[in-house]
């Protein structure tokens, strides 16, 4: 949390607890941090993942990164320091949202690893769960859902994550999908089960 421009503020505690809300819904908050090139895969597999949340009377909702930059972050194009407010702006969101108790999907490229690591940083142990879309570039070119690859070769596009553009691939990302041999469904399943054996979500 960055410190506030204004003075005379305080942090207010509300009288529900964690525990609390997570009796109440059946599981803990957390955020499902997708991250991943353009084309990867991330919003298909992340709304796969919300219908099996929300199927199981999950509190689930899908962060998209289309959607977002046409509200919220209207104002940001894809120049590094946009690139930088746009996923600062969204991990404060994910943070609400799994304050309130929600299974957060995100899904952005979120192409710089500082900026997914301090979104980490923001939420408590365990409430982070970054999950590698890891789909080769050059699928993901070949897919090209949105003909932008072929918009960015012909000089249409500038600043193209994966041409001439960064991005830093997770580490240790705690869910790893290696979507060259998986189905959509299976991916999704992946997602699920982590966060069974991790006590995310409750027996159900
Ligand atoms: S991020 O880098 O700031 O995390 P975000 O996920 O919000 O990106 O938006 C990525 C989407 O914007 C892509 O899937 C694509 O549809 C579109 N887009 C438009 N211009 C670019 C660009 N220069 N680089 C990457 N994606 C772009």
């Amino acid at each position: 949390m960055g410190a506030p421009k204004g003075d005379n503020l305080t942090w207010h505690v509300g009288e529900i607890e964690k525990d609390a809300r997570a009796a109440a819904y059946g599981h803990r908050g957390a955020v499902l941090w997708f991250t991943g090139l353009s084309g990867s895969g991330k919003s298909t597999i992340g709304h796969r993942v919300e219908r099996m949340l929300v199927a199981r009377g999950a509190f689930a909702y899908v962060l998209d990164g289309d959607n977002i930059r046409h509200g919220l972050n209207s104002d940001l194009g894809f120049a590094p320091e946009d690139r930088v407010e746009n996923i600062r702006r969204i991990g404060e969101v994910a943070r609400l949202f799994a304050d309130a108790g929600a299974l957060v999907v995100s899904a952005f490229i979120s192409p710089y690893r500082a900026d997914r690591d301090r979104i980490r940083g923001l939420l408590g142990d365990g409430e982070f769960v970054e999950v590698f879309v890891d789909t080769p570039l050059e699928v993901c070119e070949a897919r090209d859902p949105k003909g932008l690859y072929k918009k960015a070769r012909a000089g249409e596009i500038q600043n193209f994550t994966g041409l001439d553009a960064p991005y830093e691939a997770p580490t240790a990302p705690e869910v790893h999908l290696r979507t060259a041999t998986l189905t959509v469904d299976e991916a999704a399943a992946q997602v699920i089960r982590y966060l069974e054996e991790h006590n995310v979500l409750g027996e159900s």
